[in-house]
């Protein structure tokens, strides 16, 4: 799995940098191509002789030789690796990574680095507590950097607490589940909607819903990470858009303006992950001046909305895998399965509002897979946990289309 794998290894100035050492070795046994940037102060915490040899390759360090002239181009080495891990991440690399501070190779081949990034985090509990850590832990991971958590355990500094680095054998078995998974849906493009729609009434009001477009993010996420190119088309949304190499973002407001968008992707699409909370009506005329309180009751004429997920199921060329979601509050199962065959979707995610901890704005979720003679039922879990295990699913229709 790891053969002719191409790692590159950042080792940044932490005592846990000995042992990356082991990881280099592990990695190498099992067919691994290793190449190893230490940042000037790693190497008083572990040799460079040690990582050259244990990788088969000089290890570097510096933009040049001063005694022969020869550079180290950091563009070229940003391209060559399939996955760049950077272990231990001390906070001050975490820092630098987060600003785009290019001040020694790591950080410009970081910089430059095309492939997906991972990090151990190594640092005292204090540190890694600080409100400063927490928050640039928060914007690397929207950058699209792949966290391995520290553990809680004994620190280097003798107390005891959060931050010691993940073990070299956990990050090596990160690694490998990353090479397993990632293979999946390489080269594949994903259509996902996000988000409310807001519908306007005056240039200054709206009718929206409380979708935080979470689950639909948590989804990109989980595409580009089994290797899919994913366009992500989103409506208004208070929660950071991921940034990721590999998803393409459209900023929408209307439910007219994501069926335009989603019409202009989903030809091309392999497979379309309709998450959004669309409005199912639009005021039918927007005022063009804010409308002036008058009378005691107010009168609405709504006109529908294009159904997306609809238009796009009955639109699908055999190959095309088309994913629906449903919010029900009654009826759960029967509704959901009569949207399945009403939008012609190949799979319906069921969301209940009557069940704890699932719904819009949690971090968490409960639902159930829905598909024509086939009902799972997925445990409470995060929204990240429940957008792999959806995406895990939708490989598995998928591949069952090929046959
Ligand atoms: N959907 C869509 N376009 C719409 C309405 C809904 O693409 N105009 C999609 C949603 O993204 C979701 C699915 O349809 O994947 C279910 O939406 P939902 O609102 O629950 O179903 P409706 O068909 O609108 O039925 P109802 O509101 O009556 O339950």
């Amino acid at each position: 799995m790891l053969a002719g794998r191409k790692v590159l290894i950042g080792i940044t100035g932490g005592i846990a940098a000995y042992k990356s050492a082991l990881l280099v070795r592990l990695l190498v046994k099992a067919g691994a191509e290793v190449q190893v940037i230490m940042t000037p102060s790693a190497s008083a915490f572990v040799s460079p002789l040690t990582l050259a040899t244990l990788s088969k390759r000089p290890v570097i360090s510096e933009y040049f030789k001063v005694e022969t002239g020869e550079w180290a181009n950091h563009v070229e080495l940003g391209l060559w690796p399939d996955l760049m891990l950077i272990a231990p991440l001390t906070a001050n690399t975490l820092s630098k990574m987060v600003h785009g501070l290019s001040d020694n190779l790591l950080m410009t081949t970081y910089l430059s680095a095309r492939c997906p990034v991972v990090v151990a985090p190594a640092m005292d509990l204090d540190m890694w507590k600080h409100a400063t850590t927490r928050r640039n832990m928060q914007l690397l991971e929207q950058d699209g950097v792949y966290v391995i958590p520290p553990a809680t355990g004994e620190l280097a500094s003798g107390l005891f607490g959060e931050g010691r680095m993940a073990e070299p054998e956990e990050q090596f078995e990160w690694i490998q589940n990353f090479f397993s998974k990632s293979q999946s849906l390489s080269g594949q493009k994903v259509l996902i909607t996000a988000g409310p729609t807001y519908e306007a009434l005056d240039p200054v009001r709206f009718i929206g819903n409380h979708s935080s477009g979470k689950m639909g993010f948590a989804l990109a996420k989980a595409c580009a990470a089994q290797g899919a190119e994913v366009h992500l088309v989103h409506g208004p949304v208070s929660i950071p858009v991921p940034q990721h190499p590999q998803i393409k973002v459209y900023s929408i407001r209307s439910a007219q303006e994501m069926f335009a968008q989603c019409e202009l992707l989903f030809p091309n699409m392999a497979i379309t992950i309709c998450s959004a909370a669309v409005a199912d009506y639009r005021p039918e005329v927007i005022q063009e001046e804010k409308i002036k309180k008058k009378g005691d009751t107010l009168q609405l004429n709504l006109v529908k909305n294009p159904d997306i997920l609809k238009t796009l199921g009955h639109a699908k060329k055999p190959h095309q895998v088309v994913i629906g979601f449903a919010l029900e509050t009654t009826n759960e199962l029967e509704n959901a399965q009569g949207k399945l065959h009403a939008k012609q979707a190949d799979l319906i995610v069921l969301n209940s509002m009557r069940k704890d901890g699932s719904g819009f704005g949690t971090d968490t979720n409960h639902v159930w897979l829905v598909e024509v003679g086939r009902v799972r039922e997925l445990p409470l879990a995060s929204k990240d946990h429940i957008a792999e295990s959806i995406v895990q699913a939708i490989i598995e229709i998928k591949d069952e289309k090929q046959v």
